[in-house]
């Protein structure tokens, strides 16, 4: 028997990655997930790539019973990564409620239920949408947290202040790992991005774009203060972000943290535009993209990248896949999800 490690939301995008990476370096996973916003699907996807079926849980970590119920039926947890919110940043503004009463309560309930049961080791998948819009660039984990742009985002900083304030107080041990922007899908072509709806992320839209299931990509603006006038995000392939949760997981197993607060990026340090990664699409697929520049998104800023010396560093963990790679991924996932290879 492995160390076992309790993933909530394991059955989303990075979620299901990060399960693939902990059961690839022995870890025994059980999933605790409300399959609101995923497909019970992705267990038998992840058993197909490491052939091991991780443990699960239908829970709603909004409900303290449920929650607690995890930790009284699994009395061999050795740590969390919690993964399970609400994050489309649109949605948010408009159900400001529904996601901090989501996101907030479902942490609480989470940390509450691993002081009750002394787990004491915690991975939050937090955001760099917490640092709004940088002063300078690269931005560092000592960047000011700027007020949020989104209630979304406001969940995430209120998240990390809870976590923070807890591990102050108690034996628990936390590390925050801001995600700058988490695209692309496992190199088997067995698990991706599955946003339900009309995607509300760049990647997605354009590989459903390109697969025809949508008529044409929006560029939200081209008149930013950029080299093309696009913004710029520093994209990450999702294999990458969840090998760093793996190493996060085991530095505070191994007792290895030097505080009991952490905090990385996990990015790659480089920027990328809009019409940067339409242009690498087009060059990995072949295909010729429909895309339309309109007017700017409310909310976005102009560009962000991410400092990642620390977590090179500390962690021992850097991105290595590129947005070749990240855009070869996306497209073969979309494809199998088109030739029903997955559902
Ligand atoms: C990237 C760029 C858009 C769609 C958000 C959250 C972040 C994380 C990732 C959850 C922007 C442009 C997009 C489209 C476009 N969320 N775009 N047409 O906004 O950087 O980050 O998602 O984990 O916390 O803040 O990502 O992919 O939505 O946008 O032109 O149809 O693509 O304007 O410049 P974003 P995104």
């Amino acid at each position: 028997m492995g160390t076992k490690i309790l993933v909530t939301g394991g059955t989303g995008y990075a979620g299901s990655h990060t399960v693939v990476e902990l059961q690839n370096s022995g870890f025994d996973v059980v999933i605790a997930d409300n399959l609101c916003n995923s497909k019970k699907e992705i267990i038998t996807q992840i058993e197909k790539i490491t052939g091991i079926k991780p443990e699960f849980e239908h829970v709603d970590l909004k409900s303290p019973e449920e929650t607690f119920g995890i930790f009284k039926k699994h009395n061999d947890i050795s740590g969390v990564i919690h993964f399970a919110a609400y994050k489309a940043v649109g949605e948010s503004t408009q159900y400001p409620l529904k996601y901090y009463h989501n996101n907030l309560y479902s942490l609480i309930n989470l940390l509450e239920a691993m002081k009750e049961y002394s787990v004491n080791n915690f991975v939050f998948s937090s955001s760099c949408t917490v640092y709004g819009n940088p002063d300078s660039l690269p931005v560092t984990e000592k960047a000011p947290v700027k007020p949020a742009l989104s209630p979304y985002g406001n969940t995430k900083q209120i998240s990390e202040e809870i976590i923070s304030d807890t591990v102050y107080t108690s034996q628990l041990k936390g590390i925050s790992l801001r995600y700058f922007n988490p695209v692309g899908a496992h190199s088997s072509g067995l698990i991706g991005e599955l946003p339900l709806g009309v995607p509300d992320n760049l990647v997605p839209f354009i590989t459903q774009t390109a697969i025809g299931k949508r008529d044409k990509l929006k560029v939200f603006g081209n008149d930013y203060p950029t080299p093309d006038g696009t913004c710029i995000r520093d994209y990450i392939h999702v294999e990458d972000l969840a090998k760093a949760h793996v190493v996060a997981i085991n530095r505070l197993i191994k007792e290895k943290q030097k505080d009991e607060y952490e905090v990385f990026n996990l990015g790659t340090g480089k920027g990328y535009s809009v019409l940067e990664v339409v242009k690498t699409f087009e060059e990995v697929t072949g295909v010729k993209l429909n895309y339309e520049i309109t007017n700017r998104r409310p909310g976005d800023v102009p560009e962000v990248w991410a400092e990642t010396k620390l977590a090179n560093k500390e962690l021992g963990w850097k991105a290595e896949k590129s947005l070749t790679d990240m855009m070869k991924t996306a497209w073969i996932w979309e494809k199998n999800l088109a030739e029903n290879k997955i559902f």
